[in-house]
């Protein structure tokens, strides 16, 4: 490849005192920092290393060649290979073909689309759905939407990328909570009042069960607050649907909230529905606004028919089988206390997503290559994921876990921690 090497003068006037202008040569190329990017991330420990999933994601599978416990997918309920779930996606395929031809907004909207639509909708007790390609979709479609010039988005120091680009999308202001600190939350909405101009929207965003740490939202607090200054509540529940509240129908049922109080409650089928795929629920008024002004939904193509019919079957399952849910919840508290028991910190967990805290990124790292050689699949969290220190690793159970695989898991983590002193 050309080596495109130029060389530019770039004038710099430093500060008021010493009015020095600095003549630097710079060579320009148009792509050897990535290397060195690459290079610097794996010197600090830093980079993701890509494993090969070579079978289902099951509870044991084959990862690089080996048979191991997979003890860090989103499967919480395994209904990624429920038989229904897949037949619904090979009968539909079969019927509507492998894509939906366009974009939703043009002639890609199947009458799976909208069934999906209607069917999460009446699962979630809300009056409306609409499902997005993907979760990271639907928070960078909507969120830039919701706020511009003169408003404002009050979002939790901790939340997930998604909503961070999201919010970078647009000209709003921005004003970050501490960490699920209401009082925190309420001193941020008292300055915002002194705004001049007053903000038009408000916008209060949260994930429901913070992906890294497996803790939850105050959600009824943030509701209380946001209420007494006219916000709207933004609740990402990626992590908490089918696992939180009545049969799995996530955060806003756990905290027995109504549509007036959370106004977008967003989700993913990419996690404990097996599928993928985003989707908001909330009122009428938001599906109008969502599919009207989303552009990730507007100028995207269509969510494969098959996708929907096996969302769709995902969600009939949470209605019609109620054992998954309960399985789920089982196997987490029999880890989490063998782990405690162990006196490894978890963090603050009270989902399935128990973080095994190890604190600098290489620890992380080598706890989850010494597990990995006893036959754990678990993955190392580390910088810039969560901050410096406080690397880990995230354990996520799901719902056919055996009492064996956990045993063994442990007993792996075991061997581990007392070899690098976690425990
Ligand atoms: C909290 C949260 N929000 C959104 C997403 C994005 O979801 P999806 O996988 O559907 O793009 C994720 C996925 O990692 C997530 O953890």
């Amino acid at each position: 490849m050309k080596n495109h090497k130029r060389r530019f003068l770039v004038y710099l006037v430093p500060d008021e005192l010493d009015r020095k202008v600095v003549c630097l040569t710079v060579d320009r190329h148009p792509t050897r920092y990535l290397g060195e990017e690459y290079e610097r991330l794996v010197r600090e420990n830093l980079n993701w290393e890509l494993r090969e999933l070579q079978s289902a994601s099951e509870p044991v599978c084959t990862v690089d060649g080996r048979q191991v416990i997979m003890l860090c997918a989103n499967n919480y309920l395994n209904l990624a290979t429920h038989p229904k779930v897949v037949e619904a996606m090979i009968e539909t395929t079969r019927r509507y073909g492998a894509g939906a031809g366009s974009d939703r907004s043009i002639s890609g909207n199947m009458t799976v689309h909208e069934e999906l639509d209607r069917c999460l909708a009446r699962f979630k007790n809300a009056p409306s759905s609409l499902t997005y390609q993907t979760g990271f979709m639907a928070n960078e479609g909507l969120i830039p939407q919701l706020c511009g010039r003169g408003d404002l988005f009050v979002s939790d120091e901790l939340n997930h990328g998604s909503i961070i680009d999201g919010v970078r999308l647009t000209h709003a202001d921005r004003a970050i909570f501490k960490h699920k600190d209401t009082e925190d939350l309420a001193r941020v909405m008292a300055e915002a009042e002194k705004h001049k101009p007053l903000y038009r929207h408000i916008w209060i965003l949260t994930d429901g069960v913070f992906s890294m740490d497996g803790d939850l939202a105050p959600l009824s607090e943030i509701a209380k607050i946001a209420e007494e200054h006219g916000a709207g509540v933004y609740v990402d529940d990626a992590h908490g649907e089918g696992v939180l509240g009545d049969g799995g129908r996530g955060i806003v049922s756990h905290f027995n909230l109504s549509r007036d109080e959370v106004h977008v409650e967003m989700g993913t089928f990419s996690k404990a529905f097996g599928v993928i795929g985003g989707h908001i629920t909330g009122g009428e008024d938001l599906r109008n606004f969502a599919r009207n002004k989303s552009r990730t939904w507007l100028l995207s193509g269509g969510m494969p028919p098959g996708v929907a019919a096996a969302c769709t079957a995902a969600i009939e399952i949470l209605e019609s089988e109620l054992q998954h849910v309960k399985r789920v919840w089982e196997n987490r508290e029999y880890f989490m206390k063998a782990m405690n028991d162990l006196g490894f910190d978890t963090g603050n967990s009270e989902t399935p997503i128990v973080p095994v805290m190890c604190g600098e990124s290489k620890k992380a790292k080598d706890l989850a290559n010494f597990i990995w050689k006893r036959g754990v699949f678990a993955l190392p969290i580390v910088y810039p994921m969560v901050a410096r220190e406080k690397a880990r690793i995230r354990a996520q159970l799901c719902t056919k876990h055996t009492k064996e695989q956990l045993d063994k898991a442990v007993a792996a983590f075991e061997e581990g921690g007392k070899k690098l002193g976690l425990i």
